[in-house]
């Protein structure tokens, strides 16, 4: 472990703080300076007023030069545990097969489950840290990680293992780990499936995960079906989320309410009145803009939910199948592009939402008492975020107070230059 020094990131020119409590959204505080210690943000705002630390040998002192800082993204959903690969699906796909068919030819999560589940724990960890260092690259500090290509318990374990070693590399993101059992339809026995995952299985899991989630879909679970795991996992002390209304509309926005679900994720099957129902329950809304886009149909209902009352999370969902993208200012780009949202409410929903949705009180802002997570753009306009379209624009990328990726900003790089 390197030792967390402090850190001095001077000269920002806009410090994008995400912070409600900084004013309209997303609370931009400018010539700012962020100061760090022990990981922990002592010091987020103007640099008029700040104490700035002596710089001694064991100081990190970063010159923004005039440019954005952006809290770290928190990519709220992802499937990154995978083995294998489905290229060809994508092909097929674009040739007008449907997701669907190509899951009942015997692709799709099952042809991933196939390929993952006798993977071991080393096989896994090395396939989900390559997608986790292009997460980090991009700005992603914490990614929550699902398991769900297991299918039995003991693989199902494995790579929930492998996310959770992902996490403690300190210069991949912080992973919170989440049990997936109900995700591939099981070709065979549904009930015994279910009974191992109720009696072994989130008792398994509550060692390991933070959460249990389930696929609530027609073709895949049932809404009683699902409602008996998360109760089940409930009681063994997990959290809960559900994939809900992804593909039609079939009741697990109303079980996730129900349940006070941490989150419910995708919904653009959801009604105005499944939305209301997941802010008076203070569910998180996860919107998934690029399997969305992926897979045609709905739009993300990003701007419905935000008038309905509730917290929205827009995150990559990187899988094999619906989505391969590691992210998010792509996906902060198609929120705003695809699912009504503006530029601060999408950027708001990448950090402050995605904690929110994985129940973190912790990060998602840049305010003093929370982890120093922060990225450092190529650029002084936080708005390029979204608007440069497919641009990686995290210039460095600072996990618990520690540089992870890319170097020191450069004075006088491209995006700066520009009027
Ligand atoms: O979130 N909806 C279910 N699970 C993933 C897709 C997983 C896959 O196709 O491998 C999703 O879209
Ligand atoms: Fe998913």
């Amino acid at each position: 472990m390197r030792a967390v020094p402090t850190l001095i990131v001077r000269n920002i020119g806009a410090l994008v703080t995400c912070d409600p409590r900084r004013g309209d959204a997303p609370g931009v505080v400018h010539d700012a300076v962020l100061i760090a210690a022990g990981g922990t943000i002592t010091y987020a705002g103007p640099s008029d007023g700040a104490t700035v630390p002596a710089l001694t040998a064991d100081v990190v002192d970063i010159d923004a030069h005039g440019a954005a800082v952006i809290p770290g993204f928190v990519d709220a959903h992802s499937h990154i545990t995978w083995l294998g690969e489905r290229s060809e699906e994508y092909a097929e796909r674009a040739r007008g097969v449907s997701y669907e068919e190509i899951g009942r030819r015997g692709g799709g999560i099952g042809a991933t489950v196939r390929s993952t589940a006798a993977g071991t724990v080393a096989e896994i960890r090395h396939a989900a840290a390559a997608r986790a260092r292009r997460m980090i690259e991009c700005g992603t500090t914490t990614v929550e990680v699902k398991s769900g290509y297991g299918l039995a318990l003991d693989a199902e374990m494995r790579q929930l293992d492998a996310a959770i070693e992902v996490g403690h590399e300190e210069d991949l993101p912080d992973v919170v780990a989440t049990y997936l059992p109900l995700h591939a339809p099981p070709g065979g026995d549904r009930e015994a499936l279910l009974d191992e995952v109720c009696r072994a299985g989130v008792r398994a899991a509550a060692t390991r995960a933070s959460f249990c989630d389930v696929f609530c879909e027609d073709g895949a679970f049932t809404v009683d079906e699902c409602r008996r795991v998360l109760v089940a996992a409930r009681e063994a002390g997990l959290g809960v989320k559900v994939h809900a209304e992804q593909r039609s509309h079939s009741g697990g926005a109303q079980l996730a309410a129900a349940l006070h679900a941490a989150s419910a994720d995708h919904l653009e099957h959801g009604t105005d009145e499944d939305f209301r129902a997941l802010a008076g329950a203070a569910v998180a809304a996860v919107i998934l803009p690029g399997a969305a886009l992926v897979l045609g149909g709905p739009p993300p209902p990003g701007r419905r939910l935000l008038e309905a009352g509730a917290t929205v999370a827009v995150a990559t969902d990187c899988n094999p199948g619906s989505c391969y993208s590691e992210s998010m200012p792509l996906m902060v780009s198609l929120a705003v592009a695809t699912a009504g949202m503006t530029p601060a409410q999408a950027l708001v929903a990448a950090t402050a939402g995605g904690a929110a949705a994985l129940r973190l009180e912790d990060r998602g802002m840049l305010r003093a008492g929370l982890r120093c997570d922060a990225v450092i753009l190529a650029t002084p306009r936080w708005l390029d975020i979204g608007y440069h379209l497919g641009a990686n624009l995290a210039e460095t990328v600072i996990r618990a107070g520690l540089v992870v990726a890319g170097g020191e900003p450069q004075a006088a790089g491209d995006d700066l230059s520009e009027p």
